[in-house]
């Protein structure tokens, strides 16, 4: 939808600018043709709006961050404006900057930021697991542009989930490799997590997992009768304070 609306918008500007009485922006980095401004996280974008008709000199410019209003200093909305993304985070995906005059919205101008991003694969991680327990290990495989493969490998070969008795999935978000009962001959091992992605190459994960003995559960009542025993005192503590603070407010 932002698409077929961007070029319309540059058409009223050239169709406005005829009239002198143009509002432009100008952006760093700069836009494509069709109002893109390509930008990576944090980065910085810097959009400047320029008002240039001179009857109409003492108008102010209004900058609107996807239709809602940007608060501006007084003396950043005469003649020219400037408004700065820095640092440029994931929230800012095609977010549109719209710069027009404060007297007359028909006028205006609109960029949209194109925000590329790899997938955010963490330092290697170490895993100790019991014996039996389930286990998920989990990569972070939300990209832009989206990546193009997701390969998981033990011991450096690709997974073969029924015999290593694995599930496998994909919320577009995580890619998750997970067994509900651990055994240390089949899962005991190094483990990789390679996205590849158009834009940044091949990015890669390291899980490895120790597989340890089962251990009896830890006792809970005798802990939960322990946290009781504390609450309890608590209370009984502000409670016989609260009496005294009543008393002195008397
Ligand atoms: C807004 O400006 C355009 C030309 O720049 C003009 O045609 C239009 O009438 C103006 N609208 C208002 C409400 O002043
Ligand atoms: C955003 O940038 C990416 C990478 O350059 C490009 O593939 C994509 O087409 C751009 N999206 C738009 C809407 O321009
Ligand atoms: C796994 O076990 C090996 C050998 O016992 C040990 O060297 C390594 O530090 C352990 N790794 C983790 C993550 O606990
Ligand atoms: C993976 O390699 C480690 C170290 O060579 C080995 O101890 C482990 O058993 C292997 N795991 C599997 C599932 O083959």
């Amino acid at each position: 939808m932002k698409l077929a609306l961007i070029p319309a918008i540059f058409n009223c500007l050239f169709y406005f600018a005829a009239q002198t009485s143009a509002v432009t922006v100008e952006s760093v980095p700069s836009a494509s043709s069709d109002g893109y401004i390509h930008t990576e996280l944090d980065k910085t974008v810097s959009l400047t709006c320029t008002h240039d008709a001179a009857s109409e000199a003492d108008d102010e410019l209004v900058w609107l961050r996807n239709d809602a209003l940007v608060s501006l200093k007084e003396e950043n909305k005469k003649g020219q404006s400037r408004v700065c993304i820095s640092p440029v985070i994931l929230k800012d995906r095609e977010t549109t900057f719209t710069c027009h005059l404060r007297s007359n919205a028909t006028n205006r101008v609109s960029v949209v930021l194109n925000v590329t991003y790899p997938p955010s694969l963490t330092e290697p991680e170490g895993i100790t697991v019991e014996e039996e327990a389930s286990m998920f290990l989990r990569c972070a495989i939300e990209a832009y542009p989206p990546v193009t493969s997701v390969v998981w490998t033990l011991n450096g070969t690709e997974v073969d989930l029924k015999a290593a008795q694995m599930t496998l999935t994909n919320d577009g978000l995580f890619s998750t490799l997970s067994t509900v009962k651990v055994q240390r001959s089949l899962h005991q091992a190094t483990y990789q997590c390679i996205t590849d992605s158009p834009m940044y190459g091949a990015r890669t994960q390291v899980f490895t997992v120790n597989v340890t003995d089962k251990t009896l559960k830890f006792p809970l009542y005798p802990m939960i009768a322990g946290i009781v025993v504390v609450c309890l005192t608590t209370i009984l503590a502000v409670a016989s304070r609260w009496k005294k603070i009543v008393k002195c407010c008397k």
